[in-house]
C-alpha cells in the first residue's frame, strides 16, 4: 500500500483526525501513594541497566547476575547474564517462606453458580510440588516441552508452575482451538506430555476438551503421556481412554508427595513458548525465557496497576491460553504475591451480570479486560452493571486492541463510577509485558490513547525510513532499545525471528511491532492497529480504528468494524459493518445516512464510508479479534476466505446474505 500524498498532506490529515480533548487526571489520593511516580521516567532513561537491575531485585535469585544485558549478538538478547533463579519458587514458595502461606492466592469461581474454591499460597505450593513430582514420574525432565490444553481451572495454573519448577517449557494452547491447531503446536515444539481436562463449563454446559487431544494424537506422534483433570465428569466415549497413555490427574498428582525441592535455572533458560499468528499461515512459537520475562511481568504488573499486594484483589478476565493470561494471571500477579480472582466461564452465564456479581462478591479492586468485552456490555446498556456495588474498584485496565474513546469513557463511567483511572495497555505476545500505558498515579489519561512508553521502555513512531515522526504525525510503532521481557526468538526459526521483527528497520536496530500509530501534538501515542488495518483513501492515510471509534460514538451503535475495500476512484474506500444497540431497534429508515453524516461530522468527509452494512454480529477469532480479512472479502465481493479460526463460522453467512447499503446521497 503506497501513500501517494505528500508528507505535509498526510500530516495534515492525521492532525485533523484527532479531536479528542477529554482528559482524566489521576485521583489525588492514588497519585500521592502511587508505586511509580513521574521521576521514574527520567531515572530509567538516565541509566537503563541500573533501572532494570532494580526491577530484577523484586525477584529472589539463587545467584545474582554478572551483567544486566548482553546485546553483543543482537537481536538475540541475554538478560541478567549469569544469574540463576526458579520462576515457580518466585511465584509460590517465597511467599510461603515470608509468612504469607495462609493468604489466598486464587479465588477460583467456576461457571456453575456456587462452584468455588479458595486456594492459599501454602496450598498452591503443595499442589505445584505434587504436580512437579507427577510430571517427573511421567518422564518430564528439564528442557522437555509440555503442552497445556485446559479450561480456566486452578489446575491450569498449577500445571504451568509445575513445568516452570522443572525447567520444562510449557506451551499453553487455548481451549477453544481445534484438534488441528493443537496438533500443529504440539508438533512444532515437540511436546511429549499434554495436560488437559475432560472438559470445562462454557455457557452453562460442559464443553469437552479430551476428545480434541485424542484427535490431535492421531496427527502427531510426539505425545507420550496425557495427564487429565476430571472437571466435568462427562463421558469420555467408548474409545476415549487409552491406558497406555492417559493418566488421571487425581491419581498421579493426588498421590504425589507435596515435597519438591526446586532447582535454580539460568536466567536465559526457556520458560515457555506461546504460539501467535503472523502474516503467513504458520503460527509463530514465541519464546520467552526466565529472568528477564519474570522481571518484566512483575515490574509492569506492579507499576501499571499500582499494585498494593496486601490489600488489592486483582482480576484479569483473559484466558490462560493467551499471553495476557501468562503475564497477568500467572507470572506477574503470583510473583507479586497478590490475591486474585480466576473465573472459568463466559461473562453472561447464568445471566448478564455475572462479571459484575463477581466484582461485588470478591470486592475486586483492579480489573483487567478487553475492549471487545467492554463494547459488548455497552450494547446491553448500563442497567445490568448498575445493579451491582462495584465501589471496590480502583483501577481499570484494557488490552488487546485500541479502545475506542466512547468505550473508554463508558468503562470509566459505568463500571468505574468515574473514580477509576483507565490504563490502556499496549503490548504483544512478543513483548511479554506492557510497553506503552498510562501510569495510574501519574498520567492524565486521554480516552483512546495508550499514552507513552512506561519507564524503562523506549518506543517511537517512525516513517518509512525509520526517522522519528514529529508530533501530530503518524507512522510505524517501533521499540528502539531491548527490554528484559522481549521474545528471544521464534521456536526453531531464528531466521524468521530476524526477518519478522528486525529487518524492517535493520539499520536503526529497531524492533518493528507491526502496528501503525500516531503521535498527537503532545507526543502521546495512539495505536492505530496492525499496519494492514491502515487504509489509504485518495492518498490519505486513515485508520480503521479511528472510523470505528467515530461510529461507536453514535448513540445507536454498539460495535463496528471498518475495512478498506479496493475502489476504482479513491484507491481504497471505507466499508463499515455496524451492530446497533438493542434499544435502537432497527435504527429507523434513515440509519445509514445518519451514521454516514455522523462519521463525516466526527472525522471529516474523507472518512465517510462508501457503504454501511447493519449486521447482527461480527466475525471474530476465539480471542475476540475482528477478522477484517473476511469483511474485506465481502466488501470486495470476493469469495470468502478461510474461516477456520472464527469462533462462529456461521456469522459469515449472515453477513454476506445481508444487503449492503451505499451511502451516496
Ligand atoms: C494489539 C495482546 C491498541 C496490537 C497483549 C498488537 C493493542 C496486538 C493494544 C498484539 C492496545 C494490544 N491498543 N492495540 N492497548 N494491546 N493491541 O500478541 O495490534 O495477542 O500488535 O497480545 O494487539 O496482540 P497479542
Amino acid at each position: 500500500m503506497s501513500d501517494q500524498s505528500t508528507p505535509s498532506q498526510t500530516e495534515q490529515t492525521l492532525a485533523n483526525l484527532l479531536k479528542e480533548d477529554r482528559r482524566f487526571e489521576p485521583p489525588a489520593a492514588l497519585a500521592a501513594e502511587a508505586n511509580v511516580k513521574a521521576d521514574a521516567y527520567d531515572e530509567a532513561a538516565a541509566d537503563s541497566d541500573a533501572f532494570w537491575a532494580t526491577q530484577a531485585e523484586r525477584l529472589s535469585w539463587d545467584k545474582k547476575w554478572d551483567q544486566v544485558l548482553d546485546w553483543s549478538n543482537a537481536p538475540f538478547a541475554k538478560w541478567f547474564v549469569g544469574g540463576t533463579l526458579n520462576a515457580s519458587y518466585n511465584c509460590v514458595d517465597r511467599h510461603v517462606e515470608a509468612g504469607n502461606g495462609d493468604k489466598v492466592a486464587i479465588h477460583w469461581v467456576g461457571e456453575p453458580v456456587d462452584d468455588t474454591r479458595d486456594i492459599t499460597y501454602a496450598q498452591l505450593k503443595d499442589e505445584v510440588s505434587q504436580a512437579a513430582n507427577a510430571l517427573t514420574d511421567l518422564g518430564v525432565g528439564t528442557g522437555d516441552r509440555v503442552a497445556i490444553y485446559m479450561p480456566m481451572i486452578p489446575e491450569a495454573i498449577v500445571a504451568m508452575l509445575a513445568c516452570a519448577r522443572l525447567g520444562a517449557p510449557h506451551t499453553v494452547v487455548f481451549g477453544g482451538f481445534s484438534a488441528d491447531a493443537l496438533a500443529s503446536r504440539i508438533d512444532d515444539c515437540g511436546a511429549k506430555v499434554v495436560v488437559t481436562a475432560d472438559g470445562g463449563y462454557r455457557r452453562g454446559a460442559p464443553s469437552a476438551l479430551k476428545p480434541a487431544v485424542d484427535e490431535a494424537r492421531t496427527k502427531t506422534d510426539k505425545v507420550e503421556k496425557v495427564l487429565v483433570v476430571r472437571r466435568t465428569g462427562q463421558d469420555l466415549g467408548e474409545n476415549g481412554w487409552d491406558d497406555a497413555v492417559d493418566v488421571w490427574w487425581h491419581d498421579a498428582v493426588g498421590s504425589a508427595s507435596t515435597e519438591h525441592a526446586c532447582e535454580a535455572f539460568d536466567s536465559e533458560h526457556p520458560l515457555y513458548v506461546m504460539y501467535t499468528s503472523g502474516t503467513t499461515g504458520k503460527p509463530k512459537g514465541i519464546l520467552h525465557t526466565t529472568g528477564g520475562y519474570l522481571t518484566g511481568a512483575a515490574y509492569t504488573h506492579n507499576a501499571v496497576f499500582d499494585l498494593k499486594p496486601e490489600t488489592d484483589v486483582y482480576w484479569c478476565t483473559a484466558d490462560i491460553g493467551w499471553v495476557t493470561g501468562h503475564s497477568y494471571i500467572v507470572y506477574g500477579p503470583l510473583a507479586n504475591g497478590v490475591t486474585q480472582v480466576l473465573y472459568e466461564g463466559t461473562p453472561d452465564s447464568p445471566e448478564r451480570g455475572r462479571w459484575w456479581q463477581i466484582i461485588a462478591d470478591y470486592k475486586v479492586t483492579l480489573f483487567y479486560t478487553a475492549p471487545t468485552a467492554i463494547r459488548s456490555f455497552m450494547k446491553q446498556g448500563p442497567d445490568v452493571p448498575d445493579r451491582f456495588d462495584m465501589s471496590s474498584l480502583r483501577i481499570l485496565g484494557s488490552v488487546g486492541e485500541p479502545i475506542n474513546p466512547e468505550a473508554y469513557v463508558w468503562y470509566r463511567h459505568v463500571i468505574g463510577g468515574d473514580r477509576t483511572p483507565v490504563v490502556d495497555t499496549w503490548w504483544q505476545t512478543e513483548t511479554g509485558a506492557v510497553m506503552i500505558s498510562p501510569l495510574p498515579g501519574v498520567t492524565a489519561g486521554k480516552p483512546g490513547s495508550a499514552m507513552t512508553a512506561i519507564p524503562g521502555i523506549s518506543a517511537d513512531v517512525v516513517d518509512d525510513e525509520g526517522n522519528s515522526v514529529p508530533n501530530g504525525s503518524g507512522g510505524y510503532l517501533v521499540v528502539t532499545k531491548p527490554w528484559p521481557s522481549m521474545l528471544r526468538t521464534i521456536w526453531g526459526d531464528d531466521d524468521r525471528y530476524v526477518d519478522t521483527y528486525w529487518s524492517r528497520f535493520r539499520k536503526q536496530g529497531f524492533y518493528f511491532a507491526g502496528d501503525g500509530a500516531k503521535k498527537d501534538t503532545d507526543g502521546d501515542i495512539w495505536v492505530l492497529g496492525r499496519v494492514d488495518d491502515v487504509m489509504n483513501v485518495s492518498g490519505h492515510r486513515l485508520s480503521t480504528t479511528e472510523i470505528e471509534s467515530a461510529l461507536v460514538s453514535h448513540p445507536k451503535v454498539a460495535e463496528s468494524a471498518v475495512v478498506g475495500a479496493t475502489d476504482p476512484d479513491t484507491g481504497q474506500a471505507v466499508v463499515a459493518y455496524v451492530i446497533l444497540r438493542e434499544e435502537a431497534g432497527d435504527g429507523g429508515p434513515e440509519i445509514v445516512k445518519e451514521l454516514s453524516d455522523h462519521v463525516r461530522r466526527e472525522i471529516g468527509p474523507i472518512a465517510k464510508p462508501r457503504e454501511i452494512m447493519i449486521v447482527p454480529e461480527l466475525p471474530k477469532t476465539r480471542s475476540g479479534k475482528i477478522m477484517r480479512r473476511l469483511l474485506r472479502d465481502v466488501a470486495e465481493k470476493r469469495e470468502i476466505g478461510d474461516t477456520q479460526t472464527l469462533a462462529d463460522a456461521s456469522i459469515m453467512d449472515l453477513i454476506s446474505a445481508g444487503q449492503s447499503t451505499s451511502t451516496e446521497d
